[in-house]
């Protein structure tokens, strides 16, 4: 029986040595030595006596067998889209997020819901009672779902051989650990070899798997970048833990566009499917305020109306504070200069706070106007008008700029019960003006925008 032997590499140049090294002695970079598995040890219920039991044989692509219809599709509607149209059997998704943002509560979920599948859900983070007691809140239980706290992977291959399961996940990669590297769980090496662990069972088995991942602090996913370069498909969690929403982004998707995203909203029984994102991001008022201003802006593939909340006062210190949430403070104060230098509006001595309603963090440019309007409209102390909404970027002559996705824009407005869209006049070539109730107004300059709204 081999015994499993390994070995410590730079990652800046592939130099070997059998011990750590702070300094690699090859080409003197600093911290670079990983230990990786150089010869595995051939003992039983490890990934590698299955992976053994199959030899592989070159095979021509026409004679490979498939299915068009192989996808798992789960009860979870917006995880399907963001899948790209539900689970492919034998795929390895990898779902990142910031501690306490749902990552165990959305896969505890889809475990739940899956009533007609066995599904393994692995924790290395919680206890079964704990997840008992969360299932309990969820509101849901699965006879099929199975519990496994383990965190050795030779120790779960066994138990995922005995079982069979449809879905296996694993809360999380970073609490893992194989045997076969002697470094401790969570270390860069260890999540690599377990998560190569992981992917070969799901190959072989055909069985997809969902591996949860922490994040650094800057926001990647812990743990080395051949991770994301392993797994079929990279998911990223992310919302403003204040408030109850959470989008779900694809980063990378093997089997589907990585431009459609999910949305949730966490409430005391779980996380609720967002269907129509636009009924959640509007504030439903009555009355008239000044300073806001609606958006039609895209997420993905998927058009949605924002409220844009801008508050415009006389600057108390020296120099005025500018300041944004769920916007680029540096966009701000382009528009700002724009504003002051190319319409001639004078900002220069007040301060600006913008908010984008509902914790959502925007980058499409085509909530210029609408930021811009709710600007003036604070700025000036009257309202837009709640039935109005807006959709162009803003050039730095103050030129109101086209955009993609116009039309899905229009429909959505429309949809809402919007009663007029402004967007860019450029914008309005070949569009079947008629196809729509609501009135659709093409402006050129900030100035005529002025005029319509509060001249
Ligand atoms: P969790 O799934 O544990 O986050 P992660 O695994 O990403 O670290 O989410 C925990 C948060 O979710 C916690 O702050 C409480 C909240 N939550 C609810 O608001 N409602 C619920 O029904 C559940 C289960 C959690
Ligand atoms: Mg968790």
């Amino acid at each position: 029986m081999a015994k499993t032997k390994t070995a410590f590499f730079c990652q800046n140049c592939g130099a070997q040595s059998p011990k750590w090294l702070g300094r690699c002695n090859v080409c003197g970079e600093w911290n670079t030595f990983v230990e990786e598995v150089v010869q595995r040890e051939a003992k039983t219920g490890t990934v590698q006596t299955l992976f053994n039991r199959r030899p592989i044989h070159p095979i021509k692509i026409s004679d490979i067998s498939y299915n068009h219809e192989a996808r798992i599709i789960i009860s979870d509607q917006e995880l399907n889209r963001v899948l790209g149209g539900g689970l492919v059997p034998g795929s390895v998704t990898l779902i990142g997020g910031e501690p306490g943002i749902g990552k165990s509560t959305l896969m505890l979920q889809v475990a739940l819901r899956c009533k007609n599948l066995k599904v393994m859900y692995i924790s290395g983070e919680e206890s079964e009672q704990q997840i008992r007691m969360r299932a309990e809140r969820l509101g849901a239980l699965n006879e099929n779902c199975f519990i496994l706290t383990e965190t050795n992977t030779q120790a779960i291959v066994q138990h995922l051989e005995k079982l069979n399961p449809d879905i296996i996940i694993a809360d999380s990669i970073q609490t893992l650990q194989t045997d076969l590297i002697e470094s401790s769980a969570g270390s860069v090496s260890q999540i690599r070899e377990c998560a190569a662990e992981m992917q070969k069972y799901s190959k072989i088995t055909n069985t997809p798997v969902f591996l949860i991942g922490h994040i650094t602090k800057d926001g990647s996913l812990a743990g080395p970048k051949i991770l994301e370069h392993m797994v079929d498909t990279v998911l990223q969690f992310e919302g403003d833990r204040n408030y109850g929403y959470r989008i779900l982004r694809s980063l990378k998707n093997r089997f589907g566009s990585t431009s459609e995203l999910g949305i949730y909203e966490m409430n005391d029984t779980g996380l609720r499917e967002v269907s129509n994102p636009s009924e959640i991001l509007l504030s439903h008022r009555d009355e008239q305020v000044s300073g806001t201003a609606i958006a039609a802006m895209m997420e993905g593939q998927r058009p949605m109306l924002i409220e844009t909340q801008a508050l415009v006062s006389s600057a108390v210190y020296g120099t005025p504070q500018r300041s944004t949430t769920g916007f680029e403070v540096r966009r701000l104060n382009m528009l700002l200069a724009v504003l002051e230098k190319r319409s001639g509006f004078r900002l220069a001595n007040k301060d600006v706070f913008l908010n984008i309603a509902g914790g959502i963090r925007v980058e499409d440019p085509a909530i210029d106007l609408a930021v811009v309007t709710a600007v003036l409209s604070s700025n000036q102390d009257s309202p837009v008008g709640s039935k109005n909404c807006f959709a162009a970027e803003i050039g730095l002559s103050g030129e109101i700029r086209p955009i993609n996705h116009i039309e899905q824009r229009i429909s959505e407005a429309d949809k809402l019960g919007f009663e007029a869209i402004f967007l860019s006049k450029y914008n309005t070539k070949g569009l079947d003006l008629k196809r729509f109730s609501i009135r659709i107004i093409p402006v050129g300059k900030i100035e005529e925008v002025y005029q319509k709204l509060f001249g």
